[in-house]
């Protein structure tokens, strides 16, 4: 056996692992599009009335925290239009890279990529009108502190939209992935919002929508129940 075939031999099972691997790991992002995602989300997400109860304007300037593979970061491009600015905030780097692809494959100009940190969405110090966050609140830690810490974000008259499952959602309930509305109610309270709107149109998720507080201008210490509130809700 010459070299050429010895090295083949040594080589190819390690291109098949490294195949593997990189089959896996495309696997891992469509996986989790998908569970985002899933079949029938048109459905019962009801994007488009959630962004018409939005009320954006256009120009405005909004982040989509918890972005995933973007299924509300391209609906809210278009509310805002091309003067307008959407920041995909995620802390996965996999999630990001789907985006940026569809940015690319879509060609649209007004969708700008966050890698955030977990405990800060890294905003740009211009600010935003509006931070949405649809199915992510139950995955942020420490909440309290985390939104009284976003606030320095939000232009005057800025609001934070929370989108996340409930009690009634089953599968999300299978998972522990939900967040009971009086819990959001009661921490962003905690963190210095006040509750603007509620909306009932989802059948498995609260909608919730807050202002500042203008008393609680100042961050207040940290909250004795910030992190260690009773949580029905899985942490990540
Ligand atoms: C269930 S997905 C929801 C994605 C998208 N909002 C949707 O409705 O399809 C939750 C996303 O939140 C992201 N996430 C978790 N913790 C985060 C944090 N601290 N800051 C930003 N994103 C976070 C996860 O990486 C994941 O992409």
């Amino acid at each position: 056996m010459d070299f050429s075939s010895q090295h083949r031999k040594l080589r190819s099972p390690r291109l098949c692992l490294f195949g593997l691997a990189l089959l896996f790991l495309a696997g891992c992002a469509f996986l989790k599009q998908w569970a985002y995602e899933g079949f029938n989300r048109d459905h019962w997400q009801q994007p488009q009335k959630v962004i018409e109860t939005l009320a954006l304007r256009p120009g405005d300037h909004v982040a989509d925290l918890g972005s995933g593979s973007g299924y509300f970061t391209f609906r809210l491009a278009e509310a805002v239009g091309p003067k307008g600015k959407v920041y995909a905030v995620d802390i996965d780097r996999e999630m990001n890279d789907l985006v940026a692809k569809a940015i690319k494959e879509k060609n649209i100009g007004n969708v700008e990529l966050i890698l955030a940190r977990p405990d800060d969405p890294m905003l740009p110090p211009i600010g935003v009108d509006l931070v949405l966050t649809v199915n992510t609140y139950h995955h942020l830690e420490n909440r309290v502190s985390y939104f009284q810490r976003l606030r320095k974000y939000l232009r005057p008259g800025g609001r934070i939209a929370v989108i996340d499952f409930d009690r009634r959602a089953w599968f999300a309930g299978l998972w522990r992935h939900y967040t009971p509305a009086e819990f959001i109610k009661r921490e962003m309270e905690q963190a210095g919002y006040g509750l603007q709107g509620e909306l009932t149109f989802l059948d498995r998720q609260s909608f919730l929508i807050f202002t500042p507080n203008p008393q609680a201008a100042r961050p207040a210490p940290s909250s004795p129940t910030d992190g260690s509130a009773p949580r029905a809700a899985r942490q990540n």
